[in-house]
């Protein structure tokens, strides 16, 4: 930047999934206190500016909009589209983050027990992992602000319902569906015959979290220092609600 006077970026939290999972829902309850009536199929990428902090006496919950006590740390919550025709929205504004300091992939653990609702969300999470991972082990990238690891929070939404999958399920039914999505992206690769020590860096870097092995995990990303956390919660209805995400986010910004 050639003005030293130069403006600031705040640290920024992109808020991605599938459509319908509740994203602009969270957005609207964490920006004004309440949860809209009604919403509509997002088609842009929108941002609004929240504040959150670690050590006020409401530091738990996003209504400390008028708390004064400690201090407060301004970022910009993303919200982007998650139709499928409109991901590349999604994946170009994720890769436009100057400042990308978490991401909160949002699934509805409501509809995660059909396999017509699994498949799509852990084949999006699949990307987006791989996003992740790239952008650390890259070494080309000289950039370091790029190559600072980012935590993923899979918020499970709709925990209000009664068909509502409890997070731990949430978890392994992601991981064994991530675990199937490697094998079949790999499958040309595994068939070829060619020991694993064989291939190239190529292959390599295709290949989300440990290489070579049969299962995935979460816990694998942490080989690239990304963790995955996975908590359950709602935005409408009865249940914990979304504080749990909010202190999640207010401590990684
Ligand atoms: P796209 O913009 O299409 O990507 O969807 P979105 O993820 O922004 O979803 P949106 O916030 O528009 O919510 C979709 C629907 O889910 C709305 O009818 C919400 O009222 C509903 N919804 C959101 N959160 C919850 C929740 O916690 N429980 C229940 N039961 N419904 C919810
Ligand atoms: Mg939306």
């Amino acid at each position: 930047l050639s003005n030293s006077t130069s403006y600031i970026i705040h640290p920024q939290v992109v808020l991605i999934g599938p459509d319908g999972v509740g994203k602009t829902s969270l957005m609207t309850l964490f920006e004004r206190g309440d949860s809209p009536s009604q919403t509509h199929t997002s088609q842009k990428s929108h941002s609004v500016e929240l504040n959150a902090s670690t050590d006020s006496s409401s530091k738990y919950s996003y209504k400390n909009h008028e708390d004064t006590t400690g201090t407060h740390t301004k970022f910009l919550l993303i919200d982007t589209p998650g139709h499928g025709k409109l991901r590349n929205v999604a994946m170009e504004r994720l890769n436009r983050c100057e400042r990308l300091k978490a991401i909160v992939f949002m699934v509805d653990a409501a509809a995660l027990g059909e396999p017509e609702s699994l498949a799509p969300t852990a084949s999006y999470l699949y990307d987006i992992l791989l996003f992740l991972q790239k952008r650390v082990s890259d070494k080309s990238n000289n950039n370091k602000k790029n190559n600072t690891p980012v935590p993923v929070l899979i918020a499970a939404n709709k925990v209000d319902l009664f068909t509502a999958l409890p997070s731990t399920l949430v978890k392994t039914n992601l991981e064994a569906e991530l675990s199937r999505i490697r094998s079949s992206r790999s499958k040309g690769l595994l068939d070829s015959g060619v020991g694993i020590d064989d291939v190239d860096s190529e292959e390599q870097d295709a290949w989300l979290g440990e290489y070579g092995s049969e299962k995935f995990s979460f816990k694998q990303m942490q080989e690239f220092e990304i963790d995955v956390d996975v908590l359950p919660g709602n935005v409408t209805g009865d249940g914990p609600g979304a504080e749990k995400w909010w202190w999640w986010i207010a401590q990684r910004i």
